[in-house]
């Protein structure tokens, strides 16, 4: 048992759509939330770059005295997973992950594609590339990195239609192709579902189901505290927001985001 709260970041404000899972699936616990808005987006950066800044997150949760901490970014982990483990050693304190959830998306029965929509980072670097392989027709994958997403969810614009012109690029190349499932392989996505399902039934064909990875990283979560024991039986789902950007300009994206209905 512990009161100690438990630490999330992201290069930004995309893990809010993980936050905002724990905080309806782990409301006894609280939460200090770290963007690293200052430094978003990563998805553009070298892997040695990501690393050095997942490493300096770390290191400011770990400062604020968190008891678990939570890498709510698809990029972070791909590029830094190695020596996130030997940091566990380390530190002794769990570390939970998170990546593309192309697992359950492989499961669902078609003979159509999954689409993993993530950062360029994501879709290149070898820790997801070696998950990609591991799926039962690893083709049926096909990896497209999006950039652009990221920096206007960061400007707080969720419009669907204000995203029409980035998809046009992402989609336009597989006009026609039956579609699945399309995984949103980056944690600021789930924010913008109404511009994916909008544009996948501009461009494709088939059922084109959305997932995101958000509430089986929060699962973890909670099976990981139980097994350090971990639990707080008495939090309040309180959450304290930093980030190494304009906090006046980014705290009420932020609160708009953790309140933002699922769509
Ligand atoms: N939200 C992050 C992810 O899940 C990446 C965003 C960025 O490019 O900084 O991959």
């Amino acid at each position: 048992m512990s009161e100690r709260p438990v630490g999330v970041f992201d290069s930004g404000l995309g893990g809010a759509s993980v936050l905002r899972e724990a905080l309806r699936l782990l409301p006894n616990e609280n939460y200090i939330y770290y963007g690293d808005n200052g430094n978003a987006p990563y998805g553009d950066k070298s892997d040695d770059d990501i690393t050095a800044l997942t490493m300096a997150c770390i290191d400011k949760l770990l400062s604020m005295d968190v008891k678990a901490i939570l890498i709510a970014c698809n990029t972070a982990t791909a590029a830094s997973v190695s020596k996130v483990r030997q940091l566990m050693d380390q530190y002794s304190i769990p570390i939970i992950s998170m990546e593309p959830a192309i697992k359950p998306a492989c499961a669902l029965p078609g003979t159509g594609k999954v689409f993993m929509m993530a950062t360029l980072a994501t879709t290149r670097l070898d820790r997801y590339l070696a998950l990609q392989a591991r799926m039962p027709d690893p083709s049926r994958v096909i990896n497209i990195p999006c950039p652009g997403i990221v920096e206007r969810v960061e400007a707080g614009i969720f419009d669907d239609a204000a995203y029409d012109d980035l998809f046009d690029k992402y989609l336009a190349p597989y006009r026609g192709t039956e579609v699945d499932a399309i995984v949103l392989g980056c944690t600021h996505y789930p924010f913008i579902k109404g511009a994916f399902a909008r544009n996948a039934k501009r461009y494709l064909r088939g059922s084109c189901t959305l997932i995101d990875g958000s509430v089986g990283t929060v699962r973890q979560l909670g099976r990981i505290l139980d097994r350090y024991k971990l639990r707080n039986p008495c939090g309040a789902g309180k959450v304290e927001f930093h980030t190494s950007g304009d906090e006046a300009a980014l705290k009420p994206i932020f609160e708009k985001l953790l309140m933002q209905d699922k769509k």
